[in-house]
């Protein structure tokens, strides 16, 4: 019998600390996510320095807290995988040198995933059957593309942002509208008591790429012109809008490829809106996929998948990995 691959996977790209272990890249033996929201929330944003400073004081504990779920020692473990980019440096960093002590210490693989190909690999674990080619779209705080997903490890970016990634314009929407960071969310409940009949810029491109700084901006001029604008209104409007804008640029992928399987991932993909109207497409006879809403945002379990595809692919990283905060796909 084949033996069974456990891969600790460990996340701290942002302001989640994260460590999972994971079975053969779709099980999830325990996923703990320590995250620092309430930290950053009086400030307005994620500031890069306290993420780092937290990332080291809850990475050990947080390690211990994932071993002690699953139910596993160090010694069951056959490959660490940490996050080395994109992201913030110093956070990153805390997150990688933990992974490569461990493997040091330990005498075990290390291979470095990139944050984005975790982002896709969530979907594996949602759906066992689930296998490429498919079309990801990926919508973060810090990331919006559309990609091939050709294989496990092979991917070819078709169109991303040229300004804002859509999880940015969500924040600021939010702060805009006075309802604080983490905006997304936020914005999500707001806008299921709106009507979104306002009606808001969208810039097109003749190929796959995205801009989010008109529509941005029309709402923070709206905002400050009209002080008693309907505020759901505006945030049903912005999240409709932008809605549409990734629906267009998604069927003319589908078109450019002929696969009409869509997965989504990353932050945004946990937007309410968004997954209903994209599960209308299964209506035009497109699979859609989306990953359960615990694994949308920044999570471990999500990286130790992408690491153990990584691993069987024959990726091995050394000491000498460096952390990337612009790490491409
Ligand atoms: O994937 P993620 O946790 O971190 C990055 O890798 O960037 O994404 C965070 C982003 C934030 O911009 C947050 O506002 C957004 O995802 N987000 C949402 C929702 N939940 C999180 N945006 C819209 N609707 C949501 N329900």
């Amino acid at each position: 019998m084949k033996k069974d691959i456990i891969t600790l996977g460990i996340e701290s790209s942002c302001d989640e600390t994260s460590v999972a272990l994971v079975k053969n890249g779709r099980k999830i033996l325990s996923n703990v996510i320590d995250t620092q929201i309430p930290i950053h929330e009086k400030y307005g944003g994620v500031v890069p320095e306290i993420a780092s400073r937290n990332h080291i004081e809850a990475i050990s504990r947080v390690t211990k807290k994932a071993l002690l779920e699953a139910n596993i020692t160090f010694n069951d473990i056959d490959v660490i995988a940490p996050t080395y980019g994109p992201g913030l440096v110093g956070a990153l960093l805390v997150g990688l040198s933990y992974a490569k002590a461990l493997s040091f210490a330990i005498n075990k693989p290390l291979v470095g995933v990139n944050h984005i190909q975790g982002h896709i690999a969530a979907n594996y674990i949602t759906y066992k059957e689930l296998e490429p080619p498919f079309i990801c779209v990926m919508t973060s705080g810090g990331n919006t593309q559309i990609i091939y997903v050709k294989d496990y490890t092979e991917f070819e970016v078709l169109g991303k942002t040229r300004d804002d990634a859509i999880g940015e314009a969500f924040d600021k929407v939010a702060r805009v509208v006075g309802l604080g960071y983490p905006g997304g969310p936020k914005v999500d409940k707001l806008a299921s008591e709106g009507k979104p009949e306002i009606k808001l810029p969208k810039t097109h491109f003749d190929n796959l790429d995205f801009s989010f700084s008109g529509i941005k901006t029309a709402v923070i001029n709206l905002n400050h012109n009209n002080p008693n604008i309907n505020k759901a209104d505006l945030c049903a409007s912005f999240q409709k809008t932008v809605t549409e804008i990734l629906i267009e640029n998604v069927e003319k992928a589908i078109n450019q490829t002929k696969i009409n399987t869509i997965a989504l991932a990353g932050g945004v993909s946990a937007n309410s809106y968004i997954r209903k109207e994209f599960k209308k497409l299964e209506e035009k006879n497109i699979k859609i996929y989306m990953p359960d809403l615990k694994l949308c945002t920044d999570n471990a379990g999500m990286i130790a998948s992408a690491g153990y595809y990584n691993y069987i692919s024959g990726k091995r990283d050394n000491l000498e990995l460096n952390a990337i905060p612009n790490l491409k796909l």
